[in-house]
């Protein structure tokens, strides 16, 4: 027998005709997490839907040996009913379905009558939402009432409901807050600690380092190696991952920062369900001509609501007064940004960013159509040949300009996303988490971009929840907590504990 429960042998995948994994091996042991790294379109996913059999037997080529014998499975159920369980990097929740509901579904409890069992149901779900440390959930609740860092808790609870003695959690932390975030690395560790096999992919290269037992690298769909955590530390898994050292991973340039280009004052708004809540307080600020303008807080500050109102997207009441250049703005919808020389590329990429079954190129040139009309009649070549130049200047992997942009990796989608906005040329751009979801090596591209928009002098107003970010390439900082604005530093030897005491509101003394 051997010690390996999960051997995955020479896989290759294709995908009509290009080749999106090739010969890739990976072996777990029972209680081991391997942690799978690549950078973006390097081929996690798809090897883990070759496993789950998202992409059924006879589909890819190579050989599955699982707990001694070949897998063949030709649906996930299979897979799920040997005990492999894939929690996908993006949510998967039928949103008009309670918690419990969601959990079950698929494997409903039934009573002898063969109606639904809710009470057993309920009572199953509400034990197991007390596991993850989230006894508060009610759930017989619609999920959709809860954030996306909850619900991926539930989708976390889902997999244990169903047994798995291999789990793969494909970037489960992405919409995570901190302490969430926490409480799952600390699930992972127990049920290990139980003999639960385990594959972790993530970008976050310290919560690789944290929880897996071995990694794995891929890059380009190939095999770059294998090593026992012990014998790596995040900067090796880097330049495996993208095949050079990276000595700073932040790209810092001097740029000029010069007048005030834009300002909002008195951003209010109110919570889209619960209008008698505020979300946003408030918060005024001013952004100059070239600056890099970061803003800090928890998950649930009122950030993303807050920028949501400068470029017309906001869904629910609110109030702001946008001043640039001197000139009052009415902002209703996210074309009036645009055409003033605002862009944003939003946090919610699948939500707000793409149109998914549009092409990648379309979705790009989409910010600005009209250029490409002369006559009544849209000039295709002139569009494929803007929308080539964007694919190159971004590093967009894509097999072809025209592929649907849902079937490329979650970060090739991003740098897409980007450029879509960039093409209108604006003059403020905010990114709100502009880097969820990328790899080392494209974070390290988009960041020099920001740099380069900041010399040419464009305003930028940037949301991370990642602090080294934020304090790596900002020069100033705001720090909004409760929908409050509880910091304004400039960013020169800012640190990480000052920015977080004023974002859960503990007095500081070195405000700017
Ligand atoms: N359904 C599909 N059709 C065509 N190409 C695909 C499809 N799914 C994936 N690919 C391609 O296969 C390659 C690997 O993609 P995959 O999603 O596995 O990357 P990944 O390592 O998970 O990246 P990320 O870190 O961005 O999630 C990419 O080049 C992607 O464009
Ligand atoms: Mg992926």
């Amino acid at each position: 027998m051997s010690e390996y429960i999960l051997e995955m042998h020479d896989i290759t995948k294709e995908f009509s005709g290009v080749k999106a994994i090739e010969g890739i091996n990976l072996k777990v042991r029972a209680g081991e997490c391997v942690g799978l790294c690549g950078e973006n379109g390097a081929g996690k996913s798809t090897l883990m839907k070759v496993l789950s059999a998202v992409y059924p037997h006879g589909t890819w080529e190579g050989t599955i040996t699982w707990d001694g014998k070949e897998l063949k499975a030709g649906s996930i159920r299979e897979t799920e009913e040997a005990g492999i369980v894939i929690i996908h990097q993006e949510l998967m929740m039928v949103p008009h379905l309670s918690v419990a509901e969601n959990i079950f579904l698929g494997s409903e409890l039934t009573t002898a009558g063969g109606f639904m069992d809710y009470p057993r149901m309920n009572a199953r779900a509400a034990e197991l939402m007390a596991m993850l440390k989230m006894p508060d959930i009610n759930v017989a609740q619609k999920v959709s009432a809860y954030s996306g860092g909850k619900q991926q808790l539930v989708e976390i609870a889902k997999a244990l409901n169903k047994n798995a003695r291999l789990l793969i959690l494909d970037e489960p932390t992405s919409a995570l807050t901190a302490s969430e975030t926490r409480i799952l690395l600390d699930i992972v560790k127990e049920l290990k600690a139980k003999g639960m096999a385990c594959v972790y992919i993530s970008h976050k290269l310290d919560e690789v380092a944290e929880i897996a037992d071995t990694v794995t690298v891929i890059r380009d769909g190939t095999h770059i190696g294998t090593a026992p955590m012990a014998e790596l530390d995040t900067g090796k898994i880097i330049s495996m991952m993208v095949g050079r050292e990276m000595k700073n991973l932040f790209p810092r340039e001097a740029h000029d920062i010069g007048e005030v280009v834009f300002e909002a004052r008195n951003i209010t708004c109110w919570d889209a369900t619960n209008p008698e809540r505020k979300v946003v307080n408030n918060i005024s600020f001013e952004l100059r001509k070239g600056e890099i303008l970061g803003v800090a807080g928890l998950v649930g500050a009122g950030r993303t609501e807050m920028v949501s109102t400068l470029f017309g997207c906001y869904p629910g009441l609110y109030e702001a007064e946008v001043i640039l250049e001197g000139k009052k703005l009415k902002i209703r919808e996210p074309i009036d940004a645009v055409r003033n020389g605002i862009c944003m590329v939003p946090e919610d990429r699948k939500r707000q960013g793409i149109v998914p079954l549009m092409g990648v190129g379309h979705n790009i040139t989409m910010s600005v159509l009209p250029r490409f009309i002369t006559g009544g009649l849209i000039d295709a070549e002139a569009e494929m040949a803007q929308i080539q130049h964007e694919i190159l200047r971004m590093k967009v992997k894509t097999a072809q300009p025209l592929l649907p942009i849902a079937s490329l990796s979650g970060g090739n989608q991003q740098k897409a996303v980007v450029a879509k906005m960039l093409l209108p040329e604006p003059k403020v751009l905010i990114l709100d988490e502009p880097t969820r979801g990328i790899d080392v090596g494209a974070k390290y591209e988009i960041y020099k971009l920001i740099f380069e928009l900041a010399k040419q002098g464009v305003a930028i107003l940037m949301v991370s929840s990642e602090l080294p970010e934020v304090l790596g390439i900002s020069d100033r900082v705001l720090v909004v907590g409760e929908g409050q604005l509880r910091g304004n530093f400039i960013n020169d030897g800012l640190t990480q504990e000052t920015v977080l005491a004023a974002a859960i509101g503990k007095p500081v003394t070195a405000a700017a």
